[in-house]
């Protein structure tokens, strides 16, 4: 996934095209959605009809109407149905047993405590922070980073709706019918990426699980924005859309290199909103981007891989020495199993089935790593990936990133959706490999960045002090009290992250296995610790301090409300609570309907 904060180095060049406008752009006009089955989730029942709030106010701008300099031509509808279709997925979640009374109340109490964090949190957004981007969660203040449109608010609806929390739900799309207006904004430079991923996969998910109008009408809205950003001359996004310049129509400048998950990770929104309206314009947008990276993807100097950097203004997504599935890269990947789940049943589902089947074979070959550990664990983690040239020899960097823990996960969804069993077990061992990396901190949270020295075979690795006394020596930043095993831990922050709760989630999910809600339990009672403030929590600065209170940054990211806490709730209740066989998460956790 990612991100500014997930993405480091990312180039931030934006030029404006200064043409004149000449194209006339016709909007299609879309349809009312279908109706989509209920879902059956225990706290939803009994609810009335779902109604809007009293005045909800359009938009000042209206994105539907400008007038593209480069229209798109002839739009692809969504892919059908077809005799060519591939045979139905299988199914992704375990089938789980009846618990016991005593297990349900464990697991019950745990939840609440889950819940009752969240709703701490959530208060004080509310008193402090109201309408704002983020909570400061030290001073107890607001920030606007994400163009004001209020992004943990957006970000947390379907958390709300999930939680059962509805008055909370429903005071919150009040504010979101009432103030959210995304015709204008705090920054002149919108960024493409963390719009789609935040405020458009928020809008989608919330009217998936309520079926709330106004959360639709302005999910179109958002829409219509982020589809100038494929007002370019090739029709690739822009990262950033020039706020005041795409109004008008003019062409924007695509970016001459970016990071592939930025273009990577606008299928799944686009997609889905397209599914919802019946407008394919969205969808035939991201399907012109993947289809490019499909051309691409064996072209690589790791086939099956994409470069870290790709460049949308040359329409180049080969040319590239570094490769990785932590950030920058991260969604990219995370995508394209869940694109096939999303487009079930059609032609293109096997095209993305492919895809995924590729990188997964070549990230394992290039990526993954089991690390020489002193209790001698059979664990995984994933590193970086460098080659010099064609044929020369690739170069695995142990170095990992809170932000590949997500991979997991992805395996094992993918090793599920695809049929292949070892998937699944790389997942189980991926996602262990996360869950060590905060089991042995002293503070029970793993860190942002991290080293370890990686075993020479992955079947036999047994503990070799002179080995890891010699990885540490070589390491400008080791540092006293780190445990052994690590090298480094480069970063050695929490910021609230929920990579690693994500694949605990899914392994729960898909394997049934009890010891993940364990994990799970271990990791949330350090980090409700570890990271509480007065008002909500706080990213820690180092995990690997030995003392409380740990120094803290007075910063919240939405993601906390919006996947961290979420998974973690999810863990604890029952399987059928958004089921992996009915929804497919975007990159922030928001769960999508699965139509087929
Ligand atoms: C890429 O290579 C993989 C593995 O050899 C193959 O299965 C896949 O079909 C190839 N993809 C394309 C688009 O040619
Ligand atoms: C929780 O935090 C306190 C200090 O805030 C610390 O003393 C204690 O050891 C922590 N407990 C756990 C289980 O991490």
């Amino acid at each position: 996934m990612y991100r500014p904060q997930r993405t480091r180095n990312r180039n931030l060049l934006l030029a404006v095209a200064i043409f004149l406008s000449v194209a006339y752009y016709l909007r299609s006009s879309w349809s009312a959605p279908q109706p989509l089955e209920s879902a059956v989730l225990e706290h939803h029942m009994n609810h009335d009809p779902p109604a809007d709030p009293p005045s909800s106010k359009t938009a000042r701008f209206d994105w539907s109407t400008v007038q593209f300099e480069h229209p798109p031509g002839p739009i692809r509808p969504l892919p059908k149905s077809s005799s060519s279709s591939p045979p139905p997925l299988p199914r992704v979640q375990h089938v789980f047993k009846p618990e016991s009374a005593a297990q349900s109340a464990l697991r019950t109490l745990r939840r609440d405590e889950v819940r009752s964090l969240f709703r701490k949190n959530w208060a004080a957004y509310r008193t402090r922070a109201w309408g704002r981007d983020a909570l400061l969660p030290i001073s107890g203040g607001g920030r606007d980073q994400f163009s004001g449109w209020a992004a943990t608010l957006v970000d947390a609806l379907d958390t709300l709706w999930i939680m059962g929390l509805r008055d909370e739900f429903d005071e919150a799309v009040a504010y979101v019918a009432e103030h959210v207006d995304f015709g204008k904004s705090t920054s002149d430079r919108v960024n493409t990426f963390e719009t789609n991923i935040r405020y458009l996969g928020g809008l989608l998910a919330a009217y998936d699980l309520s079926r709330r109008p106004v959360l639709l009408r302005k999910a179109v809205e958002l829409g219509d924005l982020l589809y100038v950003a494929f007002n370019t001359p090739n029709r690739m996004p822009v990262d950033f859309i020039d706020f005041v310049a795409a109004k008008t129509g003019r062409g924007l400048m695509v970016e001459e290199s970016v990071v592939s998950a930025s273009p990577g990770t606008l299928s799944l929104e686009l997609t889905r909103l397209s599914q919802i309206t019946g407008d394919a314009r969205y969808y035939d947008a991201a399907a012109r981007v993947m289809d490019l990276f499909a051309r691409g993807q064996n072209e690589t100097l790791i086939p099956g891989l994409w470069p870290m950097f790709v460049s949308m203004r040359r329409m180049d997504v080969v040319t590239g020495n570094t490769f990785t599935v932590a950030g920058c890269a991260d969604s990219l990947y995370e995508y394209l199993p869940k694109m096939a789940a999303l487009l079930e049943p059609s032609p293109e589902q096997a095209r993305y089935a492919a895809m995924s089947r590729a990188f997964l074979d070549a990230a394992d070959t290039a990526l993954l790593y089991r690390p020489m550990l002193p209790g001698g664990e059979d664990l995984l983690m994933a590193g970086t990936a460098s080659v010099n040239a064609a044929g020369a020899p690739v170069v695995l960097d142990p170095e990992t990133e809170h932000l590949s823990c997500f991979i997991g996960g992805a395996y094992a969804l993918a090793g599920k959706l695809f049929r292949r069993p070892r998937d699944v077990e790389l997942g189980a061992k991926l996602t262990r490999g996360c869950v060590y990396s905060y089991r042995a901190m002293p503070t029970g949270m793993g860190p942002e960045r991290w080293n370890m020295v990686p075993c020479a075979s992955r079947t036999q690795c047994s503990w070799d002090e002179e080995r890891w006394l010699a990885g540490k020596a070589e390491r400008p930043e080791w540092k006293e009290g780190l445990p052994k095993g690590f090298t480094t831990a480069k970063d050695p922050r929490y910021i609230l992250r929920p990579e690693a709760i994500e694949s605990v989630f899914v392994l729960y999910r898909v394997t049934g296995r009890y010891e993940y809600q364990q994990m799970a339990w271990e990791m949330f009672k350090a980090v409700a610790n570890g990271t509480a403030t007065e008002f909500a929590n706080a990213a820690v600065m180092d995990v690997t301090a030995r003392g409380y209170p740990l120094p803290q940054e007075d910063y919240m990211e939405s993601f906390w409300l919006a996947e961290t806490l979420k998974y973690f709730y999810l863990v604890f209740s029952p399987p059928d609570l958004i089921s992996l066989d009915d929804y497919i998460f975007n990159t922030e956790a928001h769960p999508f309907r699965r139509p087929g």
